[in-house]
């Protein structure tokens, strides 16, 4: 008997995988997707067990597009239409109220949803073909660095994934390479709860009148641990390339320095990458220059913050 394959490139495998109640591993601009039927509770339940999250940390639900939104929310505020509009498919995740027939499971007992429609082809197609919505956390083990090919997420998740009941979909690297950007729209003024792929100057533009506020509350503390995104390898936070020079002089043992001056697209693309390398190389401390905290600057300071951040 040929032992079925984890990994695949077919769109043709993966949308009945996630009929039949399997997960799928899927690519999205931002970062890999670990997937399962959004209406099914024990695939919902499978994916807490493979990535090894507490149940209680809320999932976003992905969609084809946004004329499903009404599937999954309820009140859903005219800045919403006006954001999806504008921004998807796309690197955005909308909080909203959840709808009374999602599983509550789903947003880990909320009583709102994270919702977004992913702008990767092969996930459009995905989601195309699938027709329903697909709940999906980062596809790394809980607490590791988000994965941003499929070689990340076998790393991480071969061992926990069962061939023939699930696949991995490979449809190359992640092109934004840092999550999306969460904006709760159920709090007045819409506030940020995780800078992301959809730059903030961009949010506050279209938001006018609006302006996003800081994250506060309840919503604020669901999965935003202080120490998140960790490799293995220490991490060290300096301002230039000067100050990485002397960190690394005095450093023990081997170190990594990360530079990509101003250029944010390029440090946010190949920043999980970078992290994931140095570990597969026994690096003992990774040195990060901070970009401009401009555009994806902002998402890339997020992580390198969470990285460098004491470990519990
Ligand atoms: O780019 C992304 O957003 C990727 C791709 C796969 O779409 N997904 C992703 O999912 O980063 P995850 O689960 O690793 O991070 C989602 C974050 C978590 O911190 C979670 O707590 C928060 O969003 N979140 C989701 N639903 C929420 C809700 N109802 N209330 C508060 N926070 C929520
Ligand atoms: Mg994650």
């Amino acid at each position: 008997m040929v032992t079925p394959a984890l990994l695949t490139d077919d769109v043709d495998v993966a949308a009945p995988t996630l009929a039949d109640g399997g997960l799928v591993a899927f690519p999205t601009e931002t970062v890999y997707g670990l997937g399962a039927d959004a209406r099914n509770p024990a695939a919902v339940a499978r994916i807490f067990t493979v990535k090894g999250r507490p149940a209680d940390h809320p999932l976003i639900v992905h969609l084809g597009d946004a004329g499903q939104l009404d599937d999954w929310a309820i009140d859903v505020p005219a800045v919403a239409r006006r954001l999806a509009a504008e921004l998807w498919p796309g690197p955005l995740t909308l909080l909203l109220r959840r709808h009374p027939e999602v599983d509550p499971a789903v947003t880990g007992g909320r009583d709102t949803i994270g919702v977004r429609v992913p702008a990767h082809p092969v996930a459009q197609a995905l989601l195309a073909r699938f027709g329903g919505g697909v709940a999906a956390p980062s596809a790394n083990r809980f607490g590791r660095v988000s994965p941003t090919t499929a070689a990340h997420v076998l790393a991480d998740l071969a061992g926990h994934l069962q061939p023939g009941r699930d696949v991995v979909l490979d449809g190359g690297g992640s092109t934004v390479g840092v999550e999306s950007t969460i904006v709760d729209l159920t709090v007045e003024p819409p506030q940020l709860l995780r800078p992301g792929g959809v730059a903030r100057a961009l949010l506050d533009e279209l938001l006018t009148g609006e302006p996003l506020a800081a994250a506060a509350g309840p919503s604020r503390a669901a999965g935003m641990l202080e120490s998140h995104y960790a490799p293995r390898a220490g991490v060290v936070l300096v301002d230039d390339a000067a100050a990485a020079a002397a960190r690394a002089a005095i450093a023990v043992g081997s170190t990594r320095i990360l530079d990509y001056g101003d250029d944010v697209e390029r440090y946010a693309a190949e920043l999980y990458g970078a992290l994931r390398r140095a570990d597969d190389e026994g690096i003992a401390e990774v040195i990060a220059v901070l970009p401009p905290a401009a555009g994806l600057g902002e998402a890339v300071i997020d992580r390198l913050r969470k990285a460098a951040a004491p470990r519990p």
